[in-house]
């Protein structure tokens, strides 16, 4: 017997403003937290909204991350092409035991201290992106000068990328994020990072250093093929992410002139002011995703084995239920129990490294351009609301 989905739902993408959750999120949290979703190739699943089923499914064992039982409710064809286990390394993609020890090797390598190391780096790398501005003169865009280099050089510095190879490596990056980049360019770029990596890693085994790559060659026995698959799995998971809350950050905050003039005021509430924009912005558009690994009842709804899931963490993390008054930007107002960051086994491995990037990318470009706005009107600000990480294209301001 069919089951059939008279009620069944399709991701929703258009977002009603730059800082909105996507249309429709709202009121299908409030009526169906847990509802049944077609996907694009027309099998039905479902989409979480409400916040207390996305953070009980997330911490939920009988709940997959497998990357060949995923169902991916985008049409794009490099997304449905992913139905095939996750290449060695890429851990993201994993269960237990083999995400286990792949995450706890991972884990010893993002120590504090490693963390302290990189801030005085970030730093530099900051000041430099800001002189470079500075020098070039306005208006600029601010995602190709600031939001995009910074994640970037921050990734190379974490793995141990030579200086002399960070641009080759930021020009690869680049045609990874560049939305008119085709299936065969992105193609091309991930053999080119793959070779990258083998040489890089050839480098670091001959020679090791105080950098991630090299410790996790001396204290694993991890072979080539993983490593690479690593660095490439953090270039991808930490690139892209930060740098979209960067560009949207500064977006938000400059539509929002009583909340920076409020972190202007009282600088401590940087940390706050971070949070806060984790919570408010939601730019996992797309995930995480999941996969029912047996039937499981959540809130009284049963989800079947091999059913996939969709969480909403836009939807989740403005939850009234959870939230007060979650549909304001209030950076006084500390955003504690947030998901922005995953929830559970796979919850981010590099959060505390977005954080130090955030509090330090911040309040260093309000500083040096006390009269920073936007070039353009807001409403010309081109969106990015068809990808799986949601934020600016493009963000051209004066100063
Ligand atoms: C503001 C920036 C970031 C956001 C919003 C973010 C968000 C997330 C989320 C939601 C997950 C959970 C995915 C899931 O449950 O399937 C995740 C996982 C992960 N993130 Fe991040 N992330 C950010 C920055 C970073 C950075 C800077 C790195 C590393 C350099 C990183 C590395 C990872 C890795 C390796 C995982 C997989 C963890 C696992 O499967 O155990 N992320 N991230």
């Amino acid at each position: 017997m069919t089951r059939s989905y008279p009620e069944a739902v399709t991701f929703p993408f258009g977002r009603p403003g730059p800082f909105e959750p996507p249309e429709g999120l709202a009121s299908l949290r409030e009526e169906r937290p847990i509802a049944s979703m077609v996907y694009p190739d027309g099998k039905v699943g479902w989409l979480v909204t409400g916040y207390s089923a996305v953070r009980s499914i997330l911490a939920d064992p009988r709940f997959s991350s497998r990357r060949e039982l995923l169902d991916v409710p985008l049409p794009f064809a490099l997304m449905q092409e992913m139905r095939t286990p996750a290449d060695p390394g890429m851990f993201i993609r994993m269960d237990p035991p083999d995400h286990t020890r792949y995450r706890k090797l991972l884990t010893a390598q993002f120590t504090v201290r490693r963390m302290k190391q990189l801030e005085p780096r970030i730093h530099e790398i900051t000041e430099e992106r800001l002189a470079a501005m500075e020098k070039a003169g306005p208006p600029q865009d601010l995602v190709r000068e600031f939001a995009l280099p910074i994640p970037s050089l921050v990734i190379c510095e974490l793995l141990g990328v030579p200086y002399a190879d960070r641009e080759e490596f930021q020009r690869s990056t680049a045609v990874l994020l560049n939305l008119e980049s085709t299936v065969e360019d992105i193609h091309a770029t991930v053999a080119t990072f793959r070779a990258f990596f083998v040489r890089l890693i050839a480098a670091k085994r001959a020679d090791p250093a105080d950098d991630l790559l090299s410790g996790l060659i001396t204290n694993g026995d991890l072979t080539d093929e993983e490593l690479s698959n690593i660095g490439f799995l953090l270039l991808a998971a930490g690139h892209e992410t930060t740098a979209n809350m960067l560009g949207l950050g500064t977006f938000a905050l400059l539509q929002h002139p009583d909340q920076l003039a409020a972190l202007r005021a009282d600088p401590s509430l940087i940390d706050n002011t971070v949070e806060e924009l984790l919570r408010y912005l939601g730019i996992i558009h797309v995930g995480p995703l999941r996969a029912a690994l047996e039937d499981v009842e959540v809130e009284g709804l049963l989800i079947r084995a091999g059913d996939p899931v969709t969480l909403s963490l836009p939807a989740a993390n403005r939850d009234p239920a959870r939230f007060s008054d979650p549909d304001h930007l209030d950076i006084t107002n500390p955003a504690t129990g947030h998901m922005a960051f995953g929830h559970g086994l796979h919850q981010c491995l590099g959060q505390q490294l977005a954080r130090v990037e955030m509090r330090t990318a911040f309040p260093m470009l309000f500083d040096r351009f006390p009269g920073l706005r936007l070039a353009v009107p807001a409403e010309e600000v081109p969106m990015r609301d068809t990808m799986s990480i949601y934020g600016v294209r493009e963000l051209p301001v004066r100063w």
